[in-house]
């Protein structure tokens, strides 16, 4: 059984919280919010101890795991508490947008042996992994193309863009690490990023974008296409197209049901897509959160690292810059 402290109580945190309490060889022993309500309500529907500072909620020695879904300005203090205190982690994406603060947070944390995953879940999706392993399998003969399709179904409040650090870091960065992971071996060396506010006056107002287009290009030579919304007015769109000398693979969009309509208007409506992150990657969240147990546990390396997440920030990073100077941006890991 994996003792697990939880940071952060807020929207994915009380998703994180039920994971951990349906999961058979874990356990939810604390919640730390400074959102008193909050982390009150986690435990009360988990039956766990709410601790009053953080550092109860990770030394006490009953806790073998923190799980950080805390804001992400947080994140690199609980890593560094965390594993000073012999704990394994499970931290939230972004580890940080500010690539000195990863830096400093890894070099504080070097000498210490703690399993780290990092939680890009789309990693975890069964269609997108399945694409991924054809890419690997060579069942599309040689990799040349990925397309990703990634858009919101409606933008967040102010208070969240506030927070968040740019549409690039706060959510491409799912996009960027996904490249990564169909890629394989072959690292991403150049970005051209554009982004636009085209109709959310909150994103205008904080100088961020709601609408933006990338392109890359790997080692190889692979192009990647990405491009993002923070509006579809049909759902949670997430698509991935791997195209290659001897076909294409596509994750597609997902719907609740099977249920195909058949009437005097139309053929074959399905029921609209999923509407957002919890829904669409409900599996991807567990199966992360299994792969991060069975680490704990069996004392296996994390699939998704410190370094993924370091590496998805340094592109984000290179998207602004690209961005700003209207340039093709060269990529440095
Ligand atoms: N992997 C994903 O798909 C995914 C999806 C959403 C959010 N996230 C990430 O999860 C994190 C949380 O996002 P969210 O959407 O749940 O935000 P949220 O605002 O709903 O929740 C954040 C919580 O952190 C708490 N908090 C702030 N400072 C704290 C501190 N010092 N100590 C303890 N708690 C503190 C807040 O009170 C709030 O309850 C962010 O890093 C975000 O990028 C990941």
């Amino acid at each position: 059984m994996v003792n697990f402290s939880l940071m952060g109580a807020g929207r994915i945190g009380k998703m994180h919280a039920e994971i951990i309490s349906a999961h058979p060889n874990a356990n939810l022993k604390y919640v730390y919010d400074v959102n008193k309500k909050f982390a009150n309500e986690v435990a009360k529907a988990s039956k766990c101890i709410k601790a009053n500072s953080p550092e109860e909620a990770i030394n006490s020695k009953d806790v073998d795991a923190v799980l950080i879904a805390s804001a992400t300005p947080t994140h690199t203090k609980f890593i560094t508490m965390a594993a000073k205190a012999g704990k394994a982690i499970f931290c939230e994406k972004p580890i940080d947008l500010d690539i000195k603060k990863v830096n400093k947070c890894l070099n504080e944390i070097k000498n210490t042996k703690v399993p780290i995953q990092i939680g890009f879940n789309r990693r975890f999706d069964s269609s997108h992994a399945k694409a991924q392993l054809a890419r690997v399998k060579k069942e599309i003969g040689e990799l040349e193309m990925i397309v990703i399709t990634s858009r919101d179904p409606e933008p967040p409040g102010i208070d969240y863009l506030k927070a968040a650090g740019g549409f690039f870091r706060d959510t491409t960065i799912h996009d960027f690490d996904l490249a990564r992971f169909i890629l394989g071996n072959d690292p991403v060396i150049q970005i051209s990023a554009f982004g636009e506010a085209l109709f959310d006056k909150n994103a205008k107002k904080q100088k961020d974008h709601d609408t933006a287009m990338f392109i890359l290009k790997s080692k190889k030579g692979v192009l990647i296409h990405i491009n993002n919304s923070r509006r579809a007015v049909y759902g949670y769109d997430q698509r991935v197209e791997i195209f290659g000398s001897k076909g294409m693979i596509i994750s597609n969009n997902q719907t609740p049901t099977s249920v195909e309509r058949y009437t005097n208007r139309s053929t074959t409506v399905k029921d609209t897509i999923h509407f957002f992150f919890i829904e669409r990657y409900e599996q991807a969240y567990k199966d992360q959160f299994n792969e991060f147990v069975k680490c704990v546990t069996k004392k296996t390396k994390p699939k998704v690292t410190f370094e993924d997440g370091k590496n998805a920030l340094i592109i984000a990073n290179a998207a602004y810059e690209s961005y700003r100077k209207g340039k093709v941006v060269n990529i440095k890991f």
